[in-house]
């Protein structure tokens, strides 16, 4: 992906995020000198294999940590858990990977607070069969300060008598809601000040202009992965709305969440699995039940890497692709987990949508019509055989090449890349 043409490629999920990012993230992170994530916080969950066994799974940190040379930056767009951060590059140290000295974070990111995580849940837990389910990592109260400018940044952890304010404006504030949700537990000011005592003096040597720091590395030869967390389905904007996370998780939010302008970015990645995925609630049109959905979930593992939850699986769907990619405008596409459908005699590919018995133009804005349309479908062939061991396009089964390529007409994406396992090793590179 990366050559003299292409020093800085964003890196975003096509679907419902869990299209296999991490792994991608890694293979081009090897090419790479500086990794940085622009939005979400510790809700996002990349799985990375390295030497083809070793198994790490990161919320925060971007993938990038596993290469000993690659600097790793948190962008002002994301939502910092310190604790989770700590605990992380604690993890990561304990299993020999150095990586405090090349960790930073923007001294513009805000903070999700003890508070932020305990009105997630209980504002989930008191919807009900309503409820969004948030991985409850404080994303959504976070942000929420973040805009009513109510929020709490890396910098401002420097000025206690300011974070006192902040936290005392916030705790009051929360205990409203907390009530308002009916429980009992409330937000406790001094415990989030001690708490928050116990980890300034790390988190504020971690403290960077991302921005300024990704200029110089691009104007001095470097080149720079901006790695997208959740998918394109997940966008404020441009999900399936209010299913969503609470940030711009498309390609546009990368350059504004890092602090860089637009016009240095030289390519859009987009990570798309073979299949489709959702977990938590929301509509998805292809989405499967039953023993079909059991089968296709057991082959890919498909549990939350952040919460356990079990994936929701389905076909392929072009029309969300097509959308993601022109809300991306995506000029290459990773197709991931291609093996997970080996051993299928035959796939369903969504090519298009009705809606009361009329085509749709394009992907609904609605949550209650993206509910109702009814897919439409293209059989194709299964391969029935290992694609695991293959590393060109060549040695792909027919049957394969003619579902990728399916893939490629219908999102009018070429590919790049498609992986064929969880090892660093099964990866094809196409063109
Ligand atoms: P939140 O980001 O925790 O507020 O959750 C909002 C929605 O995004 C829920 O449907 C979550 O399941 C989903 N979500 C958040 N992060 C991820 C992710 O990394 N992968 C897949 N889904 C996610």
């Amino acid at each position: 992906m990366f050559d003299d043409e292409t020093q800085c490629v964003v890196l975003v999920g096509v679907q419902w995020g869990d299209e296999g990012k991490g792994k991608i993230t890694d293979v081009l992170a090897e090419q790479a000198t500086l990794v940085a994530r622009y939005q979400g916080g510790a809700n996002a969950g990349h799985t990375v294999l390295v030497g083809d066994e070793e198994e790490f799974i990161l919320h925060l940190v971007p993938s990038g940590a596993l290469y000993p040379d690659v600097r790793c930056l948190l962008g002002n767009g994301v939502v910092l858990d310190p604790w989770t951060l700590i605990d992380e590059i604690e993890m990561l140290t304990t299993r020999g990977v150095e990586i405090e000295h090349r960790v930073g974070v923007s001294r513009r990111a805000h903070l999700v607070l003890p508070y932020h995580k305990q009105l997630d849940g209980a504002k989930e837990a008191s919807k009900g069969a309503d409820r969004i389910g948030t991985t409850k990592r404080g994303i959504g109260p976070a942000y929420r300060d973040k805009i009513s400018r109510n929020g709490l940044r890396v910098c401002d952890l420097a000025d206690r008598d300011y974070c006192w304010n902040v936290v005392r404006e916030g705790t009051s504030t929360a205990n409203v809601f907390l009530a308002h949700f009916g429980v009992d537990e409330r937000a406790d000011p001094d415990a989030v000040m001690s708490e928050l005592a116990a980890v300034t003096p790390r988190i504020l040597a971690l403290g960077t202009d991302t921005g300024a720091e990704i200029r110089t590395e691009l104007a001095g030869g470097g080149r720079v992965l901006l790695e997208g967390a959740q998918g394109s389905l997940l966008d404020v904007d441009h999900g399936t709305y209010p299913f969503v996370t609470s940030s711009t998780t498309t390609a546009g939010g990368a350059a504004a969440g890092v602090g860089i302008g637009p016009t240095l970015i030289d390519e859009v990645l987009g990570v798309v699995k073979a299949y489709t995925t959702r977990v938590g609630a929301g509509p998805f049109p292809t989405e499967l039940e039953g023993a079909d959905a059991d089968r296709l979930r057991n082959l890919g593992a498909e549990f939350g890497a952040t919460t356990g939850r079990p994936r929701r699986p389905g076909w392929f769907d072009g029309v969300l692709v097509r959308h993601a990619a022109g809300v991306n405008g995506l000029t290459g596409l990773a197709v991931t987990k291609l093996d997970v459908l080996d051993s299928f005699d035959e796939l369903l590919l969504g090519v298009g949508y009705e809606l009361d018995g009329v085509a749709t133009t394009g992907f609904p804005e609605r949550a209650a019509d993206i509910q109702r349309v009814r897919p439409v479908y293209e059989k194709e062939a299964g391969w029935e055989s290992d694609t695991g061991a293959c590393r060109s396009w060549d040695e792909l089964p027919e049957a394969a090449r003619h579902y990728l390529k399916r893939i490629e007409s219908a999102s009018k994406v070429p590919i790049r890349l498609v992986s064929v396992g969880s090892a660093r090793s099964q990866i094809i590179r196409v063109g």
